[in-house]
């Protein structure tokens, strides 16, 4: 699901040449309800649109096009699309909330206060499923983190929680 006909476009022409079916591009607008019944979904990756400040090396305008209120209407819009997810997952299925930025507010901001508004979902150690050489990439609390300055990527935020 995406509300951008263009991304849904570029999406649509890489499972054609990869030879991909199993994927079906919605447009949709994921801050109001959503078009499906309750519970059915096993997991749902929530790959929000952020402020993108964790990918400064190939975007530096950012430092400059981002202000301090973007971060706060960017926060509310993220936790409404994490709110419109959480009732399309089943019992025992997965939310994963994803940013690729640095800020704590878009972040771990949006997650402790969806965690504790949804006391359904619980939050899982990132690092029991990924490979032992992403171990330094894992915070203590289980979130996945990755920092330009100390890990030569990307900066990456992610949280995966379980519904009980
Ligand atoms: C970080 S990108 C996700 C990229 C995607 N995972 C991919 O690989 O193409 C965030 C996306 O959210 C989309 N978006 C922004 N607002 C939205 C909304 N209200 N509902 C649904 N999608 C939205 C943007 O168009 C953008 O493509």
């Amino acid at each position: 699901m995406d509300v951008s006909p263009i991304k849904l476009q570029l999406v649509q022409e890489n499972c054609r040449r990869l030879g991909i079916s199993i994927v079906k591009a919605m447009a949709l607008d994921a801050i109001r309800p959503l078009p499906f019944p309750s519970g059915s979904f096993d997991g749902c990756l929530v790959d929000t649109p952020c402020s993108g400040l964790g990918t400064l090396r190939r975007h530096p305008e950012g430092k400059w096009r981002i202000k301090e209120q973007d971060i706060l209407r960017l926060q509310e819009m993220q936790g409404q699309i994490l709110r419109q997810a959480a009732p399309l997952i089943r019992e025992g299925g997965i939310l994963v909330y994803s940013t690729c930025t640095l800020t704590q507010e878009e972040n771990e901001g949006v997650v402790e206060a969806f965690l504790s508004a949804n006391k359904e979902f619980s939050l899982e150690n990132a690092a029991d499923l990924l490979p032992k050489a992403c171990e330094a990439l894992v915070e203590a609390k289980g979130y996945l983190r990755t920092l330009p300055h100390r890990h030569n990527m990307d900066g990456f935020f992610a949280a995966r929680m379980r519904k009980k």
